[in-house]
């Protein structure tokens, strides 16, 4: 069996990248496809989940295989003291894959280093959520018609937002254009503005939602991640910093996309909804066929 992972964006190339959206996009054409059947997939939300545990398992189900798991950790015997360590190795003794999610970075390294089964990562703290950037590429591609070239205006908590995180180091791969758009409390951190560095990759930062409202092709919302601050005055200071509304829309380019992961709170009004702007439900209906895509890849048949 192979033994590759998904822990970080960084673990495929771009040939990889490419080859996970163009199998997405078969099984957005053809959903049903059970060359799975007889395997066992473990999903494993150590952290709340909507989306990437439902798509996932739906993914999973899709693909013929069978989901065991648990998506709440307090439930299992890590409350009775067992280690990550050995609830991972004895998962992996059980399936033939596992998808977990944690709050602690580095944790899905950790797994998959332990693990004798391939492992993706599902979210792990403020660090890294690389389905979730497979599933904005392939949004991006569908909506753009290409990946290169592209002014990407990151939105909201950019210190936190591991989706950001990872989407930024995809794209470096196309030539991107980067606002980031942030309080100063929560602005991109330094290690990932020095990898843009690195690779000759342009960025401004502003603090202004309207700023760049009017130039950019994808508008990439977040929200303040409340979980990960470790002092609520901070978060009450940052929660509703911005928030977009369809009046704010009048001048932007015919092209121009709204991503966001999901879930929102006020960051978006529901008026942004009924725009031709908006796609961020279509976007996490795009995750199915990515996961999908994921599973078949990192299982050796796709
Ligand atoms: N986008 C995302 O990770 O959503 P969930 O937290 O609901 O899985």
């Amino acid at each position: 069996m192979s033994k590759k992972s998904l822990i970080s964006i960084g673990d495929f190339s771009k040939e990889e990248i490419l080859h996970v959206l163009e199998t997405a996009k078969e099984f957005e054409q053809n959903k049903e496809q059970k060359f799975l059947e007889g395997k066992v997939i473990a999903s494993l939300f150590f952290e709340p989940s909507t989306r990437t545990r439902l798509s996932f398992e739906t993914a999973i189900n899709r693909l013929g295989a069978k989901v065991i798991g648990f998506s709440d950790a307090s439930n299992t015997s890590q409350s009775k003291g067992e280690t990550l360590k050995d609830t991972i190795k004895m998962v992996s003794n059980y399936v033939d894959m596992i998808v977990m999610r944690h709050p602690l970075e580095g944790s899905s390294r950790y797994a998959s280093e332990v693990a004798s089964v391939p492992v993706v990562n599902a979210g792990d703290g403020a660090n890294q959520h690389p389905s979730q950037t497979l599933l904005d590429l392939y949004s991006i591609l569908k909506t753009q018609g290409r990946l290169d070239g592209l002014t990407v205006n990151m939105v909201g908590d950019l210190k936190y937002g591991r989706t950001t995180h990872s989407l930024l180091q995809a794209l470096s791969h196309f030539n991107p254009r980067f606002i980031f758009t942030s309080p100063e409390e929560l602005k991109m951190p330094q290690e990932y503005k020095d990898f843009l560095d690195s690779k000759g990759i342009g960025y401004e930062e502003t603090t202004s939602l309207e700023a760049h409202l009017n130039d950019c092709d994808i508008l990439y919302m977040t929200r303040v991640q409340q979980e990960r601050f470790t002092d609520p005055m901070e978060y009450e200071r940052v929660k509703d910093v911005y928030r977009l509304e369809a009046s704010m829309l009048g001048k932007v380019k015919d092209n121009m996309k709204i991503l966001h992961p999901l879930p929102r709170v006020n960051e978006i009004d529901q008026d942004v909804d009924e725009t031709p702007y908006a796609y961020y439900f279509k976007q996490a209906e795009n995750g199915l066929y990515v996961r999908m895509a994921i599973i078949s890849y990192l299982l050796g048949y796709r």
